[in-house]
């Protein structure tokens, strides 16, 4: 392993820290309390480059690497993890796997405005009775010679009634379960496409997160990505990169309370001394700081891998594990040492610990990242 960054390495997370610190922090408590989606911070991050970090230049991207990505996420995520889902959803989920496994005109008619934070895309997996269980989608895609009709429902969608475009997991033909299903590019627009109403969210509430109705939505053949029958294999692929991304939310969530608690702890006093004085809390700064730096380290390895070609399922699904577990006992501590000015919602930890709880559910739970991790050791 070497984690000697690059110089362009350290000036993206430079420009993520300074466009986090500047542009973030303000209105980010307001946004939370009304579930404001933060559509002028994504369109700056757009002309930043942060949302397409990955793709190539030739379609409008940064052309970086995943160790760039999972450094800018950090960032951004130590401010708003509300902000680096979209970001999240949008590179590792959405563009990633357009670039991927799109054909060339699926990838120049949606890349650039993608990249360019024109629009932003949803990835759309989850539905009521398929969750972790994943293969059992019953949001079908059948086969009408030209195009495919699709009926169904998806649940939990990020950037549901933001985005302009849709990546669909459907089932074409039940006979072959999973070999059947089918990846399906859908825009917004569409007849027969409805948009359901927003959930109402512990965390994350910048973001927003909708059910998806399709009734004989009609999605030309042309959108169809990869082979027939790629779809679950496609939707597996790229969430083993989108994990990676995910892991570093965890991490910024983490880093984010962690610096808040530390610079709390040299501020505030309690019998007579500042409370970072005290052992118990020292001992706390001393457990965050090396599960954060452990849950960094696992990061990186999971990006670095995937730079290197080398497979990443099980390196990705340990950071997301791993970091998503510092990001909540983080938290929890953060507003620990914060006492009472902790729960309350101008301190800002409180919504840290709040937003660290979703990274063990989505892209695959906790408990599912021990499935992936445990397969992988046993093959
Ligand atoms: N890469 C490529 N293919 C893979 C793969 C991977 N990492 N993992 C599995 N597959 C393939 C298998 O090879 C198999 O195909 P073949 O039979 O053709 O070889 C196929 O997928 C099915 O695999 P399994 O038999 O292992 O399937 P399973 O039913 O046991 O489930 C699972 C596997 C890992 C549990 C999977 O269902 C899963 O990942 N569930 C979690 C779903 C998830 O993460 N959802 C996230 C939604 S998106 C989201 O959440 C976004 C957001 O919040 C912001
Ligand atoms: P279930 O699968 O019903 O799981 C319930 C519990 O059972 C969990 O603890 C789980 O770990 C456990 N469990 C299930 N199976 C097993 C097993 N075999 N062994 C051990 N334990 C098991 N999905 C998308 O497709 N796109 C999105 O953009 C998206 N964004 C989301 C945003 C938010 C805010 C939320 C809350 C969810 C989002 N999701 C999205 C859905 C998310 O990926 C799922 O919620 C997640 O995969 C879990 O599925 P489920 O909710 O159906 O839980």
């Amino acid at each position: 392993m070497d984690f000697q960054f690059t110089e362009e390495q350290l000036a993206v997370q430079a420009a993520a820290r300074d466009f986090a610190q500047s542009e973030l922090w303000a209105g980010v408590i307001e946004r939370d309390e009304h579930q404001k989606f933060p559509a002028e911070q994504i369109k700056k991050m757009g002309e930043l480059g942060f949302m397409g970090m990955m793709v190539s230049p030739e379609y409008g991207g940064g052309g970086m690497d995943t160790v760039s990505y999972v450094l800018a996420m950090e960032e951004i995520s130590k401010v708003d993890a509300s902000c680096s889902v979209i970001m999240s959803v949008n590179n590792s989920l959405v563009c990633w796997g357009l670039e991927k496994y799109g054909t060339e005109e699926q990838k120049q008619k949606y890349l650039p405005r993608l990249t360019s934070g024109e629009i932003i895309g949803a990835f759309c997996l989850s539905e009521p009775e398929a969750g972790s269980d994943a293969t059992m989608q019953r949001t079908t895609a059948e086969d009408m010679g030209d195009h495919y009709l699709l009926n169904g429902t998806k649940n939990w969608i990020t950037n549901g009634s933001t985005a302009s475009v849709y990546l669909v997991i459907a089932q074409t033909n039940p006979e072959l379960k999973h070999r059947g299903i089918n990846a399906l590019i859908v825009e917004k627009d569409t007849p027969g496409f409805v948009v359901g109403l927003k959930e109402n969210k512990l965390g994350i509430r910048g973001s927003d997160t909708h059910s998806l109705m399709f009734t004989d939505v009609k999605v030309p053949k042309e959108n169809r990505i990869g082979e027939d029958g790629f779809g679950f294999k496609f939707a597996m692929h790229v969430l083993a990169g989108g994990r990676i991304g995910i892991a570093a939310q965890a991490l910024g969530i983490a880093s984010g309370a962690f610096e808040l608690a530390l610079k709390y702890s040299k501020e505030r006093k309690a019998f007579g001394v500042e409370i970072s004085k005290h052992q118990a809390i020292q001992f706390k700064l001393a457990d965050m700081a090396t599960n954060i730096d452990a849950a960094r380290l696992l990061c990186l390895q999971a990006a670095q891998d995937k730079d290197n070609h080398v497979d990443y399922a099980k390196s990705g699904a340990m950071a997301k594990l791993f970091a998503s577990k510092v990001a909540m006992e983080t938290t929890v501590e953060a507003v620990q040492v914060h006492g009472g000015y902790g729960f309350v919602k101008e301190f800002h930890v409180e919504r840290f610990m709040r937003d660290a709880k979703i990274t063990q559910i989505y892209e695959g739970t906790s408990e599912i990242q021990k499935i992936v991790i445990s397969r992988e050791l046993l093959k």
